[in-house]
């Protein structure tokens, strides 16, 4: 037998599972596309259009490398968050920075804590540096506060994850007691705020930008509200030297010459994502009619998606989940118990939910059939 190169004791030691399946796979294995693209928390009313004119007019320009400091991008966030140049690093989404906060702060056999059905790519990063993790259950569809306090006490870890608002629940917490789960958190471990959906939800969700405290990392995205998923650009905002510590081992040019640019233009229209904003509440309403009037519970969001509870069990919403994906709806669902309940449905133009409208009651009325 041939020989082989040895992995890593770590990586070998990895499975092979992957956080998502996206969309496209599941399209290349049905042989035909979606109707309606509603599961991944993108925001089909796309970017500002003088974003897209931005993007169209520099396309010639993508021969040349992108500026590695991405110092525009990082002068406009600055600006719009009223921290400086220096609070602020830019990654490939929040997806790319929460992969360098695993290497920065989580050595083999760490602790590090979560909630139980959290954000699995964090998950994935986390178990890439060979970290432990130790989950927390939800408390009534929200993330424990105390009881993330709790572990990260018990288990000394050096880092916890927290997203506010929250996906896959769409839940969140005011400001006040994010505050004093900051407060009350040990100085020696940092933690990662991930708010992808914080311009969606209520204003006094967020809580002031504190960049003197060096435990808190706060981390925004230009693929929700911004409605920029595909050109992979985020952003994170904390103190000086944790962000000096990102610089030692981001990837330089990681950030494309394109998202760099577009991140400024999308920045520079705040009326466009005025505008964003009622659209996906709207947009969260109807989603939330349409389950009611199926005898379905629609659970507060603060996000661009809602969960609906299918009122039965796990085993019930992925028939109601498989459901829909055969009648060409795509959506996602939570799978850890007892999220699982639930189905969750992204906000999309009008046509998209018109057909989940359509198709949910087939697909309800195939799952109560089928579970009998
Ligand atoms: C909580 C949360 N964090 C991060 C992301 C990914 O953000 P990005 O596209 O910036 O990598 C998502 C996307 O669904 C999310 O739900």
């Amino acid at each position: 037998m041939r020989q082989r190169p040895p992995l890593t004791p770590l990586v070998d030691a990895l499975p092979s599972t992957v956080p998502f399946v996206g969309p496209e796979a599941q399209e290349r294995e049905r042989g035909h596309a979606f109707r309606a693209r509603i599961g991944a928390n993108e925001s089909s009313f796309g970017p500002s259009p003088r974003v897209i004119e931005r993007m169209a007019e520099i396309a010639g320009d993508m021969w040349m490398y992108c500026d590695p400091d991405n110092h525009d991008l990082k002068v406009a966030v600055a600006a719009h968050h009223g921290v400086k140049v220096e609070n602020v690093v830019i990654g490939e989404g929040i997806d790319g920075l929460l992969a360098l906060v695993a290497r920065m702060y989580v050595a083999p056999g760490d602790a590090v804590v979560t909630s139980l059905g959290a954000y699995p790519t964090f998950n994935f990063h986390i178990a890439g540096v060979g970290g432990r993790l130790v989950t927390v259950p939800y408390e009534n569809d929200r993330e424990s506060l105390d009881g993330l306090l709790a572990a990260v006490r018990k288990d000394k870890a050096p880092l916890v994850y927290l997203s506010n608002p929250d996906n896959p629940m769409g839940s969140w917490w005011e400001a006040n007691e994010l505050i004093r789960f900051i407060e009350a958190l040990p100085e020696t471990t940092m933690l990662v705020l991930d708010e992808a959906y914080g311009e969606l939800g209520p204003a006094s969700a967020l809580p002031p930008i504190d960049i003197s405290r060096p435990n808190v990392i706060r981390m925004r995205t230009f693929s929700k509200a911004y409605g920029l998923a595909g050109i992979r650009c985020g952003y994170a905002v904390a103190e000086a030297q944790v962000i000096r510590d990102f610089e030692k081992i981001r990837n330089h040019y990681g950030v494309s010459r394109m998202a760099q640019i577009a991140g400024v233009e999308a920045l520079a229209d705040q009326d466009y994502l005025q505008s964003v904003v009622p659209r996906v509440a709207a947009g969260r309403r109807r989603i939330a009619g349409i389950a009611e009037v199926n005898g379905l519970k629609p659970l507060a969001s603060a996000t661009n998606f809602v969960t609906i509870d299918c009122g039965g069990d796990g085993a019930f919403a992925l028939k109601v989940l498989q459901g829909l994906l055969s009648r060409d709806v795509f959506i996602r669902k939570p799978m850890v118990p007892v999220l699982d309940r639930c189905i969750r449905v992204s906000v999309g133009l009008d046509h998209e939910l018109d057909i989940f409208a359509e198709e949910l009651p087939g697909a309800l009325a195939l799952a109560a059939a089928r579970g009998n």
